[in-house]
């Protein structure tokens, strides 16, 4: 494998289990955890592969899937059996800033042990070709091959609270615009920021159904995107009453980068000028009126126990 030069983050990743002993990575950097607590294999099942609707592909036929953030490459290696217990042709662009996350699973057994051998190795042969740098450089410079494309999106970025440049307005409009008619955006993000973005760059919603166990009943456990009509079928669900009034609160003003180089502290300092002025009804009427605390942030990526 040909490793990219980065030392951004470098030794700021640790190792780490999630509930269910699946591998993941807890970043300094970014103070969140890789994956849910629930489990990393879990949440790449629920929340990213199972909404994407593979079934209405027939075997044989070509998946064409972005995949933003690889990480340690756990999306991926389930999408690799998913496509070939399906029988589908892969046709995959990943994204990735950061090859440590990769390297740091690939090394460890643990990630290993997860899967079959020729899971591994079919994860080793797809990774080696990701698109490494600043995903909003990098799919700029894949939208003349992307757009209108895309089967399935994966946007699995760090939450919008602390990595806001890849839930940008403008990053959204790139991303939507490589989705083919039929086609999905996953994620497991729930910010009305995010979901009202999406709907201004023309794209039906639905939220994923809570996962066994939530505690946030009201709250969907996901977002999924297209330009078609979604089917209100498990596990796609129609937004709680809350989250329909959150996106007409304070919390729906997307984060704006203009420039596509914006850092994060600029994007979040910009968008807090704009909430004041925007003559909005403030999140926390909101949250008084539905018992909500300030539990976003993290959106369920707490340090994995
Ligand atoms: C939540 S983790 C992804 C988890 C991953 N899907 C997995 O299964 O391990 C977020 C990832 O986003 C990457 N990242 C952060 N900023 C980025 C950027 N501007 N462009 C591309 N990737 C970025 C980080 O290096 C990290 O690997």
């Amino acid at each position: 494998m040909n490793w990219p030069d980065y030392s951004g983050a470098e030794g700021l990743l640790k190792p780490c289990r999630c509930k269910d002993g699946s591998f993941s990575l807890w970043s300094e950097d970014y103070g969140q955890a890789f994956h849910s607590e629930r489990g990393a294999i879990q949440e790449a099942q629920d929340t990213f592969l199972a909404p994407a609707g593979l079934e209405r592909f027939a075997p044989g036929s070509t998946l064409r899937v972005l995949e933003l953030c690889v990480g340690t490459g756990t999306n991926t290696a389930v999408l690799l059996e998913a496509c070939q217990q399906r029988q589908l042709q892969l046709q995959w662009w990943g994204l990735e800033l950061d090859p440590q996350p990769l390297q740091l699973a690939l090394a460890d057994q643990r990630f290993q042990q997860q899967w079959p051998h020729q899971t591994v190795e079919a994860l080793k042969k797809q990774t080696a070709s990701i698109h490494w740098g600043d995903a909003r450089q990098t799919l700029r410079g894949l939208q003349s091959q992307l757009v209108g494309r895309c089967d399935l999106v994966i946007h699995d970025a760090f939450s919008p609270g602390v990595c806001p440049q890849l839930w940008s307005l403008e990053f959204l409009a790139l991303v939507s615009q490589c989705l083919a008619p039929q086609g999905r955006l996953t994620t497991y993000c729930s910010a009305a920021s995010v979901r009202q973005s999406l709907l201004t760059h023309g794209l039906q919603l639905a939220g994923l159904k809570p996962h066994a166990g939530s505690a946030r009943h009201q709250w969907s456990g996901g977002t999924v995107a297209s330009p078609s009509e979604l089917p209100l079928a498990e596990p796609l669900v129609a937004f709680s009453l809350m989250e329909q009034e959150h996106l007409r609160t304070q919390a729906a003003v997307p984060y704006l980068d203009p420039t596509g180089q914006g850092t994060a502290a600029e994007i979040q300092e910009q968008r807090r000028q704009q909430q004041q002025s925007s003559g909005q009804l403030s999140t926390s009427a909101w949250r008084r009126r539905w018992q909500q605390g300030e539990g976003l942030r993290n959106a369920g990526r707490f340090p994995p126990s």
